[in-house]
């Protein structure tokens, strides 16, 4: 899987990665063109060659004559290792591989599962040519806007206890929401995230199991970062937007992803540690059901009732006791 940037070459892996490296050490002072020929054992004209390669990538490279050059602003590309840079995760997004376009970061990291791939591994894709939502309807995935990722994770639970992993995920993106911006991200049974009443965000987890033993879960992950209005499609059934028309300004794809790896990160190390109890906490906090009248719409019939909490199934459970397995909740 190959990995070009929008509006310029591939950054070449290896010197253009390691310069990258040296500026930001740096942070914005500068790093004489002498000082990377002499710790990267190239020549001037080498160190010359890939600041113009990196130029053309998006990054904002200035040079002083007397100082050097120095890092002044990278692209929101997705990059993994502008993603990584400064990134406290230690199994989550320890393996990221970005696209610039697949049809679906699912079944590409379904496929990469299957093939053997560790625990962690993190998919992203810069565009979805087939993006999958819930219940076989379709993600609008356009390109350069917003997040579409994959982890895959490898859990010694059995796989009727899998849906507690689609809790924590929907966790960690509130988390991350609430890290960057001031907007209240409500968690919308079972696992949409609504800012200001609209769907900002979706999850779709896929498992390989055997009878008793789950394989591997991938978790699929879908923000609407800086989407604009006019992207969305008109045939929307729920109301959604994105974090840029809710918060009035661009939110960087790059830090979202980054922040969202950390929270899945410490969410599913504390899981694995302590089990579920505390994402069970934490997604009754954020979806404020608790207590709450709902209406539960499932194939044309409706129930209402006041919401007891979730069960370790991730099933709603009402105060007479009904366990509402699928439906859309709307809160009277
Ligand atoms: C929903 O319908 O709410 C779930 C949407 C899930 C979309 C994400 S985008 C990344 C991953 N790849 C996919 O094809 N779908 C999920």
């Amino acid at each position: 899987m190959s990995r070009s940037r929008a509006g310029g070459e591939p950054v070449s892996g290896g010197t253009g990665e390691r310069i990258l490296s040296l500026l930001r050490q740096k942070k914005m002072a500068h790093i004489s063109g002498e000082e990377i020929s002499h710790l990267l054992n190239i020549s001037r004209s080498a160190v010359w060659k890939q600041i113009r390669v990196l130029r053309a990538a998006g990054y904002t490279i200035s040079a002083e004559p007397s100082k050097g050059y120095s890092l002044d602003a990278s692209p929101d590309t997705l990059h993994p290792s502008e993603i990584r840079n400064g990134m406290k995760s230690l199994v989550i997004g320890r393996r990221i591989q970005s696209v610039t376009e697949t049809v679906s970061t699912n079944a590409s990291a379904f496929r990469l599962a299957e093939e053997g791939a560790e625990e962690g591994t993190t998919l992203i894709a810069d565009f979805q040519s087939g993006g999958k939502g819930r219940m076989g309807r379709v993600w609008a995935s356009p390109p350069g806007v917003n997040l579409y990722c994959s982890v895959i994770l490898r859990p010694d639970i059995k796989p009727v206890a899998a849906p507690q992993l689609t809790f924590l995920s929907v966790v960690a993106v509130a988390r991350a929401i609430e890290r960057l911006t001031d907007l209240k991200p409500r968690i919308k049974w079972p696992n949409d995230i609504l800012v200001n009443g609209k769907k900002v965000a979706g999850l779709l987890n896929e498992m390989s199991a055997e009878t008793d033993k789950v394989n591997f879960v991938v978790l699929g992950i879908g923000v609407n970062i800086n989407m604009q209005a006019e992207q969305f499609p008109a045939d929307l059934r729920h109301p959604a937007t994105s974090l840029f028309i809710e918060a009035g300004k661009t939110v960087s794809r790059t830090l979202f992803t980054r922040v969202l790896l950390e929270e899945l990160d410490d969410l599913y190390r504390e899981f694995i540690n302590e089990g579920y109890a505390p994402v069970r906490k934490e997604w009754l906090e954020k979806s404020r059901l608790e207590g709450a009248l709902v209406t539960v719409t499932d194939s044309g019939a409706s129930r209402s009732g006041r919401v007891r909490g979730i069960d370790e199934y991730g099933a709603l459970i009402l105060e007479n006791g009904e366990q509402i397995l699928s439906g859309d909740v709307v809160i009277v």
